[in-house]
């Protein structure tokens, strides 16, 4: 750190504080700089994906070694030169990762608990510790908000590695939370005491390929009658990539260990103030006409996949709780910050890729759906 009055005077600020809380001059130095207390070695499986990259350029940012582990299919050439990429797959190929050392391993692609078997089975003495990263579809009961201790939901099917892949494919991915709570199990078996496990909700903003909070900005950007879901009240959960991928780096530098939900924002959030949010953002003259859910059901308008991020009946899912993570400092960014990035990256795609969301209702359906309301109405 640049030794500077201000520095100092930051410094000297802390130390009293720092003291009280036992805080070693490491720990202290870091909190006056804002800065890690030591640079680590990181490797994350994956990490060209979505939330990936923001971990690793956040890493980068605050001196981490980083090293990836892939296949090399996903965004290929996009890795800054300071990152380490090591090819591999984690159905098997795994020789890439044999004799190398690290201070933790950050899992994001895996679903399946032989992943997490057999990458332990490579990693266990190499790596200090193991970050898992889950969801929270791993809970049993969705029908209310859960806390970390929810129970989780069960798998009992074979789990050897092709079985599990198609029994998860075959379930149309209803297996998918309860082989998470399992890869869950198999990272703290392997690295008992060592492991962190966070378990976001919808992770959202730019590269989103899911396009599933997405689809608000676009339609709202484009205008018009916007057929709004259920009652305004309805609450929802997302969590910007950004915010997530940089929490996890800061909880990895705190050796943080345990189990977190992950969602935002801070505090309970209707749909209407979503919607608003994002409109307010754009300064958009869209006009929203709220639907009722028995309306939308009648006509076939699914929750979450056409009317994205909205959970309908499982409203449980957006009432997530998310005290524990909120204590270890996860933080969020504005709203309206998000929703703007995420209209700008998607418009900055090719003009193919713009012509149908992933997720959502197409125009077509949307102006049939609201017309029926009217009618209806009338
Ligand atoms: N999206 C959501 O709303 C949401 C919500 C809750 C939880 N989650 C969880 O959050 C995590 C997010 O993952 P992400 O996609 O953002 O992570 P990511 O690390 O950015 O991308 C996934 C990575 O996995 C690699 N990969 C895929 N198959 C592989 C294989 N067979 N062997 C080796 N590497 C492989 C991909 O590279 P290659 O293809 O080149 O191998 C890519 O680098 C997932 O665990 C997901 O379940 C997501």
């Amino acid at each position: 750190m640049i030794a500077t009055r201000r520095n100092f005077i930051k410094l000297s600020a802390t130390a009293g504080a720092a003291v009280s809380l036992g805080l070693s001059p490491r720990r202290l130095f870091a909190a006056a700089t804002n800065q890690p207390a030591k640079s680590l070695n990181i490797l994350i499986l994956g990490g060209t994906g979505f939330t990936g990259p923001y971990q690793v350029r956040y890493a980068l940012s605050r001196g981490h070694k980083v090293t990836v582990f892939n296949r090399g299919k996903t965004h290929p050439g996009e890795l800054p030169k300071e990152v380490e990429q090591l090819i591999g797959d984690r159905d098997g190929q795994l020789d890439a990762l044999r004799n190398r050392k690290w201070d933790v391993a950050v899992d994001n692609p895996t679903t399946l608990p032989a992943w997490v078997r057999d990458a332990a089975q490579v990693l266990k003495g190499n790596v200090e510790r193991y970050v898992f990263i889950s969801t929270i579809s791993v809970y049993a009961d969705t029908s209310k908000g859960v806390d970390e201790n929810g129970a989780l939901a069960k798998y009992d099917g074979p789990d050897a590695y092709k079985e599990t892949l198609e029994a998860m494919r075959a379930s149309g991915y209803k297996t998918y939370g309860p082989l998470k709570a399992l890869s869950e199990q198999e990272a703290e078996k392997a690295f008992p005491g060592r492991t962190l496990i966070i378990r976001p909700g919808l992770i959202v903003g730019p590269h989103d390929e899911t396009e599933r909070f997405t689809y608000w900005p676009v339609r709202i950007d484009r205008g018009g009658e916007v057929l709004a879901p259920g009652d305004p009240k309805d609450p929802v959960q997302f969590i910007d990539a950004r915010d997530l991928a940089e929490w996890t780096i800061r909880m990895v530098e705190d050796s943080e260990i345990g189990t977190y939900n992950a969602t935002g924002p801070a505090k309970p959030l209707g749909i209407s103030g979503m919607l608003d949010g994002i409109k307010n953002a754009q300064n958009s003259k869209a006009k929203f006409t709220w639907v009722p859910a028995d309306f939308l059901q009648q006509q076939k308008v699914e929750a979450w996949s056409d009317m994205p991020v909205w959970t309908g009946d499982e409203s449980g899912m957006a009432r997530t709780n998310i005290s524990r993570a909120l204590g270890k400092g996860l933080t969020f960014r504005p709203l309206a910050e998000t929703a703007s990035d995420t209209l700008s990256w998607f418009k900055s795609r090719p003009p193919e890729r713009q012509m149908k969301l992933k997720a959502g209702l197409t125009s077509e359906r949307e102006a049939e759906v609201l017309a029926a309301w009217h009618q209806r109405k009338a």
